[in-house]
């Protein structure tokens, strides 16, 4: 149950644990395990397997809570990921007289397993046997009524085997397993791990493999609150390290040959990765000439544009389906592929040609905060490579103007955005796609409804939406856009909207016509982007407190989405 708290973060609308005691003993329930108000689970065995969910296949509730049970309740499964072709496989299982007890994808391959235990009397060959029959994607966890072994399989989703001390474990990653060991083997799509506590045997095509046991160098506080009432502030107040860590880690020396001058650069990535791939591209073209693309992942398999170069895919995860299908999409296409995640042994690192990794640690809450800094800061030395290092001094430098806005008193735009029906992000450039994540967060925590703009194009139709109730927040910053955006704000400021602007601590100018000012202090490139951000993911957190808002777990939402 410790363990599956941690995992919490990837689905959390009902969990449920499975034991090996004289027979397979099962709890499980609809909810959060954090808000069970059942009495404590007491099962029996050494020898378990858990689940948090994020429903697909069926609503949440207790029956179609994992794990799923065989019709003669000797076999136990949970599992990760989509059968695909799961209608099918259960009219035919339907049609041989088993029962199914749940709407799950998941319950057909228990009773696929149970048949083939029947023809082979083998847990191993049973679960080796069943899984060429399923489409789709699993992480898989098996047990059944008599057994010693645990067994775990993997094609497309994420399993990580934790080797402990006459103890072992398997789960979709290394968070839960840090109390116990650091260290782990990642397994390949395709492999089937046999688990007891005393040894780990893996199987690719019924052969015996090894894998390489890896340090896991996250430690345990990362992965804890550390007395922040949230994850994410706890994260938010991480970013100066994060943002440091990355830029030392990522080098002249340690870029790749591939992301070296390219002569275009095609960007895939979903939500919050996208937009830093839309600020990527600014920078990129700005700085380097380089023509760039930003894709929606979830577009890019089905909607192909031209591509040739290279194709980066962002990923913190490193999990998003959309971003894993979209490059093994552009692979098709003879396109080199980077990855840029922030999970060591994660799916893309196995897809990509080559992978870069930032250095942000264990990201919980569901919003991202300081994988997107670091993802830039990533992005950011890829642009200093290219123009020789002009911009070394500021990206050393830049975590200490992270952390002089941490601290900075926003109860003024929170009071305002608390009680609006709506609120537009704008800005020009760069910092456009910092407003389309400005409003991604406050409408994912919040719950009110925010949307980024080009300051261009609000009057090209949302003007009929402004009001008192609906504020603007402005990213306003000193340059060549500076005078249209003043220009903007008073249009809006004359259609009856309140304007929160954020810019450089020296504008006289901004402070007399906005209703709330929000001065940064340094106005250096790339420092201003970093800092913009972190004065909105503030914004967005304190709203949410004050709306009594779920911040580290919105509704309806999961951290990794493993699903296309
Ligand atoms: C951001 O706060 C989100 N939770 C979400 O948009 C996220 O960025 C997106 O799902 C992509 O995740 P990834 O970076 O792990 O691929």
């Amino acid at each position: 149950m410790e363990g599956l708290k941690k995992l919490e973060y990837r689905g959390y609308d009902s969990f449920g644990v499975a034991t090996l005691g004289s027979g397979i003993e099962v709890a499980k329930n609809q909810g959060r395990i954090s808000e069970y108000a059942g009495a404590a689970i007491k099962l029996h065995g050494k020898i378990g397997i858990g689940h948090t969910r994020w429903a697909t296949h069926g609503v949440p509730n207790d029956t179609n809570a994992h794990p799923h049970l065989d019709c003669a309740n000797k076999i136990a499964i949970v599992h990760n990921g989509i059968i695909e072709n799961f209608a099918e496989l259960r009219r035919d299982l339907i049609s041989r007289g088993h029962i199914f007890r749940s709407d799950t994808d998941t319950e057909v391959v228990v009773h696929i397993i149970e048949e083939n235990m029947a023809k082979s009397g083998d847990l191993l060959s049973a679960v080796q046997d069943t899984l060429p029959l399923l489409k789709g994607s699993y992480a898989l966890l098996v047990i059944v009524c008599g057994e010693t072994r645990l067994i775990a399989a993997r094609s497309g989703s994420p399993l990580v085997i934790g080797i402990g001390d006459g103890e072992n474990f398997a789960a979709s990653d290394m968070t839960p397993v840090l109390e116990h060991t650091e260290r782990a083997m990642f397994l390949e799509d395709g492999d089937v791990a046999v688990l007891t506590p005393e040894k780990v045997e893996i199987f690719q095509n019924q052969q015996p493999v090894s894998r390489p046991v890896e340090l896991i160098d996250w430690s345990l506080e990362d992965v804890k609150k550390g007395g922040f009432p949230h994850y994410m502030l706890k994260e938010i107040y991480e970013q100066p390290q994060a943002f440091f860590n990355t830029v030392r880690a990522i080098t002249h020396d340690t870029l790749p040959k591939i992301i070296q001058h390219p002569k275009s650069v095609t960007i895939v990535a979903c939500g919050s990765s996208y937009h830093t791939g839309l600020i990527f591209k600014y920078l990129l073209e700005e700085s380097l000439g380089i023509p760039s693309r930003v894709e929606f992942a979830s577009e890019f398999k089905y909607f192909p544009p031209p591509v040739q170069g290279l194709v980066i895919g962002i990923t913190q995860s490193g999990e998003t389906a959309d971003t894993l299908t979209a490059l093994k999409q552009a692979k098709i296409h003879n396109c080199r592929t980077l990855a840029i995640t922030n999970v060591l042994g994660s799916s893309v690192c196995r897809i990509a040609d080559t992978t870069l990794f930032m250095r942000a640690g264990p990201e919980i809450s569901v919003a991202a905060t300081k994988s997107f800094i670091a993802q830039l800061a990533v992005l950011m030395q890829i642009v200093n490579a290219g123009s020789q290092g002009k911009y070394d001094n500021i990206l050393s430098h830049a975590h200490q103007a992270i952390e002089d806005v941490l601290l900075m008193d926003l109860a003024k735009p929170v009071a305002l955005c608390k009680n609006a029906k709506s609120i537009f992000y704008i800005g020009r450039g760069p910092f456009y796609p910092v407003s389309l994540e400005g409003a991604l967060k406050m409408k994912e925590i919040s719950y009110i409804h925010a949307e980024g703009y080009a300051a261009g194009e609000l009057k090209h139709g949302p003007f009929a939406l402004l009001s008192p109730e609906t504020p603007v927040i402005a990213i306003c910053m000193p340059g060549e856009t500076y005078g249209v955006m003043v220009s903007n704000i008073k249009e809006l400021k004359a259609r009856g909207a309140p304007v929160i602007a954020i810019g450089s601590a020296n504008d006289r100018e901004l402070t007399e016509i906005v209703d709330i000012f929000v001065p940064l202090p340094e106005m250096k490139p790339f420092v201003q982007i970093l800092t913009s951000l972190v004065v909105l993911q503030l914004i967005a957190y304190y709203t949410a407190v004050a709306l009594g808002r779920d911040v580290d777990k919105p509704r309806n939402l999961a951290k990794s989405v493993t699903v296309e």
